[in-house]
Formats: C-alpha cells, structure tokens, sequence
C-alpha cells in the first residue's frame, strides 16, 4: 500500500470521529505536523490551531483539514492534507501545505485565516468527490468549477412536558409535532438544484413517557446561486446563524487543473469547503475532485477512492502546482 493511504488510515486509526476542537483532532494535526516536518517543511500553528508547513516564502497553498464528521470517512479532508505533503516531497519551488481545523460544523479554521487577513496568492485543493457522478461517468478526476453556497442554522419549537399517558391528546403542547412538521416544510423547500436538510434533532426531556417540551432541529440548506439561496431560505422560514455564499473557482488554480486533466468532467461541489471560503474572501482557488467509489457514498466509513485514483490525483496536483509556481 502506498505511503497517502497508509498515513490515510494512519488518521482513520486516531478515531473515525474527530469532531473540530476534541483531543482525536488535536491527535490529528500533530501526526501531520510530524509528516510536513519530515517533508523539511517548517511547520507552524496559528492562534485558531490551524497547521501549516512551509518551504520559501511563496504564497501558494495547498491543503484541507483534518477533523471529520461523526463516523466518517477516511478520504474526506484528511485525503487533501496527506496529499499536500506528498505533493511537497514531489517539487522544489516554494509552497505552503495547511491543515485547516474545525471545516465539518462551519469551516472555522479557514474563516480564522479571512479574519486575520492572512490569505494565499493561490489555493490548491484535492477532495474526493463525495458524489456519484465521476464514477458514472467513467472518469478517475474531475475539476470544479463552482462550489454551492449554504445557509446554516438552529430553529427551536417550545411546547409543554407533560404526562404521556395522563394528557388528553387535543390538551398538550408537543412541541415535537410542531418540529415534526417544520423538518417537512425544509424537505417540500428544497427544489430541483437546491437541497436543505435536518440532520439533527434535540428532544427534551426526551423521556419515552413524557410530551416534549423543547425541540431544536438543525437546518442545513445549498444552493448554487445566491438568489436560489435567499429564496430557499425564506421558503423555509428561518433565520441562518450562517451564511457561505456560492463561490466560483478562478485562474491560476482553475485553469492549472484544466490543464493537467484535459477533458475531464467539470462538477459544481454541492459539500462546502475551506476553498470557498478562501475564495469568497478573494483567494484564487481550485480544486480537483478524486472519484468515489460506493456510488459515491460520504460522511461515512463506507467513502473510498482508490489506491490508482489517489495516485493520478496526487501527480495532477504535482503537475497544476509546477504550473503556478509552487
Ligand atoms: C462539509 O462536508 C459539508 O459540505 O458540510
Ligand atoms: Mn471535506
Ligand atoms: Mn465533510
């Protein structure tokens, strides 16, 4: 097994869940920052705990992050990492390999760089796809050329506890039936090219004989325009703690991939990522998208690429880095 999918299960072996902030992440980042230091990078954390290795003074970038979703993959996140420090040991000019933390609930990380105004000239990034469409379509790359934008956020129902068996039906206040038909109206809101999604429900008390008294449910909701995305949002009704807007992929970095990979597909990423929020804020980014395996199942043990995808990933991005400068 080459050296990417060893140290890819080198992470997955930390813990399948390494949530942004917990000790499995903060595991996560000093294996990388031990891998860019025998790479000869000089390696650095900044105040948001994010990891950078760097060689020369160039402002080129490549990278991802390093925390996961629940039970999730090996590939998602972890694949850019390990592969940017390959891609270090593989060229000479100038570079910078970051591993961003905390992308999965909100891109922290990378948002800490915008704040801090500390920016890359280029942003290279490599991510396994996540989706279905390069394995259909027979291709082991794609590039992206766009990446949706995402509202974000938290609606509460209050209703009443009360006793389960006690409370005549037409007399309770359950707010769980009231959340019930809100994660309905999230599902009817979602269009054809838009998506919205309730991954996450808290009942309380959550007792089997207790009507709930408290719910709050997640809303996660994409679309790949920004009026798309205001519209989606008021069909739903609720106001997001946080917005991505859509981004698209620029020159250098766009037109680096295209040339490396002629004729591959051309995908717009419906998963965010650290590229859009570096692009949103002026960076010129690109990314290159490995295909998925398992009908391009994610955010799950089951996400794979394979050993000869990840290869013809890690020389495309070898290639668009020496087109660039890095
Ligand atoms: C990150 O994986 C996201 O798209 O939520
Ligand atoms: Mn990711
Ligand atoms: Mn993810």
């Amino acid at each position: 097994m080459g050296r990417i999918l060893e140290r890819l299960d080198a992470l997955y072996a930390i813990s399948p869940t390494r949530v942004g902030g917990s000790p499995q992440e903060d595991a996560a980042h000093r294996l990388a920052a031990e891998w860019m230091a025998e790479a000869g990078l000089e390696v650095e954390v900044d105040s948001a705990g994010n990891t950078f290795g760097r060689r020369g003074g160039g402002n080129v970038w490549v990278g991802s992050h390093l925390d996961s979703v629940p039970d999730g993959g090996r590939f998602d996140g972890a694949l850019g990492v390990v592969a940017g420090i390959e891609a270090a040991e593989r060229s000479r000019g100038p570079l910078t390999v970051v591993a961003f933390r905390d992308e999965e609930r909100g891109c922290a990380g990378s948002r800490a760089c915008v704040a801090a105004g500390r920016l890359p000239e280029a942003y290279l990034e490599l991510h396994i796809e996540q989706g279905p469409v390069l394995e259909q379509a027979g291709a082991p790359l794609g590039v992206v050329t766009a990446i949706f934008g995402q509202v974000q956020g938290e609606v509460v129902f209050a209703g009443r506890a009360d006793h389960a068996g006690t409370t005549p039906i037409d007399r309770r206040a359950d707010a769980l039936v009231d959340a019930a038909e809100f994660v309905l109206r999230v599902r009817q809101a979602a269009r054809p090219g838009t998506v919205a999604t309730v991954g996450r429900l808290e009942v309380e008390p959550g007792a089997t004989n207790v009507v709930p008294s408290r719910v709050s449910v997640s809303v996660d909701a994409r679309a790949s325009t920004s009026a798309e995305l205001d519209a989606l949002g008021e069909r739903i009704g609720f106001e997001p703690l946080r917005r991505t807007e859509p981004v698209a992929m620029s020159d250098p970095p766009l037109a680096a991939f295209r040339a490396v990979v002629p004729g591959a597909p051309e995908l717009v990423s419906g998963a965010g990522h650290d590229a859009a929020i570096l692009a949103a804020a002026g960076a010129p980014c690109g990314m290159l998208f490995v295909r998925s395996l398992n009908d391009g199942i994610s955010h799950s043990p089951r996400e794979l690429s394979s050993e000869a995808d990840v290869e013809r990933g890690l020389t495309a991005l070898v290639a668009a880095l020496a087109r660039i400068g890095g």
